[in-house]
């Protein structure tokens, strides 16, 4: 702990247990006066938020995946930059210093890794490939910062963001062919192709931009793909929770599904009415998993209560679709507070 957090902390500290901080640590690990209070309690959440630079934090996503992966180094990235501008509670979660971090790299520090909250998301959680550790990480950090029905608006956007945008951003591939990123080598210092991912599964995510670029999954190229991806997700989040504390949220970015999901959706939501559709649940792009699109008019093997007529649902789909139960309709769910997704 630096001498400027070390303050802040111990003054929060004091504050918040009313206990004199004096002569009880003998901790192996940690210097004896760096230990709490045995009577210390975290604050609750959440701890606050404060305007912080998107451009510094998707720089900061990107160093913090050279050594924390995706997960890791989202969430180090936007708790480093909260740390930095806030200060305690901030400084409770261990979180390694950029100069750690850059030491690090330079081969001063022991070990490949430098242990990290939410670092389990590499590769899609543990490399398992399916949410990306990116908006992972970056929806984790902002739990800590703000009210979680400001999660649940932030949250979902952020999904969608990765899902309809093209990456690694103009923004940040120039950062690293003017080498104005962080790490002292990269692992590709190139202007790296751009893909659409339509999909918030790592696999998929990696899939689509592999075969774009013709760089294998285990290559340098593709891994600081996922560096610069990491930082442009931590980017985003950021800019969604200063346009949530400016008030203009739904200006900055309006909450839109595709036309083809919210079609979907208009009836495959979570509700009580099984045989209208309301056996499943979530947002994802329908299409990039569905892709028959027609799937009520082949034999369906699904048993509801009535026995529905597919091919007169599909129908009725349509007419909903243009009749406007679109994307706006089907998006406000997002806003209201319906019990669709929330638990
Ligand atoms: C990541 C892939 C993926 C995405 C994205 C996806 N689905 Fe599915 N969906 C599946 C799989 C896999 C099944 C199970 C298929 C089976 O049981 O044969 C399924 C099943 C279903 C079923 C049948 C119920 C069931 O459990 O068998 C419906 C209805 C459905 N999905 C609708 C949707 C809608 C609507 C969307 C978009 C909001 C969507 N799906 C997005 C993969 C996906
Ligand atoms: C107008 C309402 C409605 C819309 C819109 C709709 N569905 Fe369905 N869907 C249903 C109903 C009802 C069932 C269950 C039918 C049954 O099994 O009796 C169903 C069943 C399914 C199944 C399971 C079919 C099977 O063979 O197991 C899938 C998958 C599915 N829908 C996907 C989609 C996708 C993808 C879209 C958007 C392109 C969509 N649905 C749009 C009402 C709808």
């Amino acid at each position: 702990m630096n001498d400027l957090h070390r303050r802040k902390f111990l003054k929060g500290a004091a504050v918040l247990s009313g206990a004199a901080i004096c002569g009880i640590a003998t901790a192996k690990n940690a210097k004896a006066d760096d230990r709490l209070p045995e009577n210390f309690v975290p604050p609750p959440l959440p701890w606050g938020y404060q305007e912080l630079d998107p451009e510094y934090v998707r720089k900061l996503g990107h160093l913090g995946y050279y050594l924390e992966e995706c997960g890791g180094g989202a969430f180090w990235a936007i708790m480093t930059a909260l740390k930095e501008k806030v200060g305690y509670p901030y400084t409770l979660i261990p979180l390694p210093t950029k100069e750690e971090f850059l030491d690090h790299l330079a081969g001063k520090g022991e070990g490949k890794h430098l242990q990290g909250v939410m670092q389990y998301g590499v590769g899609g959680v543990s490399n398992f490939g399916s949410l990306c550790g990116a908006p992972n990480g970056s929806a984790s950090a902002i739990t800590y910062a703000v009210p979680f029905e400001i999660v649940q608006q932030i949250v979902p956007r952020l999904l969608r963001y990765y899902e309809s945008g093209s990456f690694p951003s103009d923004e940040v591939n120039s950062y690293a062919v003017n080498k104005e990123l962080y790490p002292p080598k990269y692992k590709s210092g190139k202007k790296l192709p751009q893909s659409v991912g339509h999909s918030v599964l790592c696999h998929v995510s990696v899939g689509k931009w592999c075969e774009h670029s013709g760089y294998a999954s285990g290559s340098s190229e593709r891994s600081e793909r996922c560096g610069r991806l990491t930082g442009d997700i931590a980017a985003m989040e950021v800019t969604l929770l200063n346009a949530h504390l400016k008030g203009n949220l739904e200006t900055v970015y309006p909450m839109k599904l595709t036309q083809e999901t919210a079609g979907c959706r208009s009836c495959h939501y979570k509700d009580k009415k099984y045989e209208q559709g309301q056996f499943t649940r979530g947002s994802m792009e329908c299409s990039s998993c569905h892709t028959d699109m027609t799937p009520h008019k082949g034999e369906n093997n699904l048993k509801t209560a009535f026995g529905t007529d597919v091919g007169t649902w599909a129908g009725a789909a349509v007419i909903g679709t243009t009749a406007g139960i679109g994307t706006h309709a089907v998006a406000g769910r997002f806003n209201n507070k319906e019990p669709h997704d929330e638990e």
